[in-house]
């Protein structure tokens, strides 16, 4: 796919089915998630892989992060059932580290650029997914499951597989409300 065609195509799909991406068609994803920019070379990221029984285990820490917080029968169930809306999600931590020159926020947006280009690199493959986020990335049973440490964001939940449906075409939005010359 055309480079310039995928940047302007690109989309999202929260309706996945299986196949994930894997061997080396995931290899790419994380090599570019991997490319994110990233000032100071100081990869300020972590992938956490939830596929096949791990979304089982997914289930559970939702659940148990749900029920302590004393949710309704409704809401345990959609927690129960979250992990299972794609055959593969990565969670995207920022390790974020104490710098002179590198702030937090720059950190975590570079972890940010990471979610981004791997949902690219899977559209560029024929897969697809969708970027999450929610409670549960600041919620403390979640963190502690995915071993976060009190310094560490989760920035989101990238969902991945193979989209259910075909993207309706998308429209191009006018950029003059969004810009100005100085
Ligand atoms: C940081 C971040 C968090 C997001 N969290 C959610 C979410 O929890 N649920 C959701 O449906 N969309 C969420 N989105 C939006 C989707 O990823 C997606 O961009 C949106 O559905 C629009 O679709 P598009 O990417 O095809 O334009 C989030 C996006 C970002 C950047």
């Amino acid at each position: 796919m055309d480079a310039l065609d995928l940047l302007l195509q690109r989309r999202s799909a929260s309706r996945l089915a299986d196949p994930a991406p894997e061997g080396e068609t995931l290899e790419n994803i994380l090599q570019a998630g991997l490319r994110a920019p990233d000032h100071g070379a100081l990869q300020p990221w972590h992938f956490v892989m939830i596929t096949e029984e791990g979304r089982e285990r997914f289930s559970q820490l939702l659940v148990s992060a749900a029920t302590g917080d004393g949710a309704d029968e409704k809401a345990i169930e959609k927690a129960q059932n979250a992990p299972f809306r794609a055959p593969l999600i990565i969670a995207v931590i920022a390790r974020c580290e104490e710098h002179p020159k590198v702030p937090e926020w720059e950190q975590v947006v570079s972890a940010g650029c990471a979610v981004m280009a791997m949902q690219m690199a899977a559209q560029a493959q024929g897969f697809n997914g969708i970027w999450r986020s929610g409670a549960w990335t600041e919620h403390e049973v979640v963190r502690q499951g995915l071993g976060c440490r009190p310094q560490d964001k989760i920035v989101g939940f990238l969902y991945l597989g193979t989209p259910r449906l075909k993207a309706a075409p998308l429209t191009a939005v006018d950029p003059a409300p969004f810009v100005s010359y100085f």
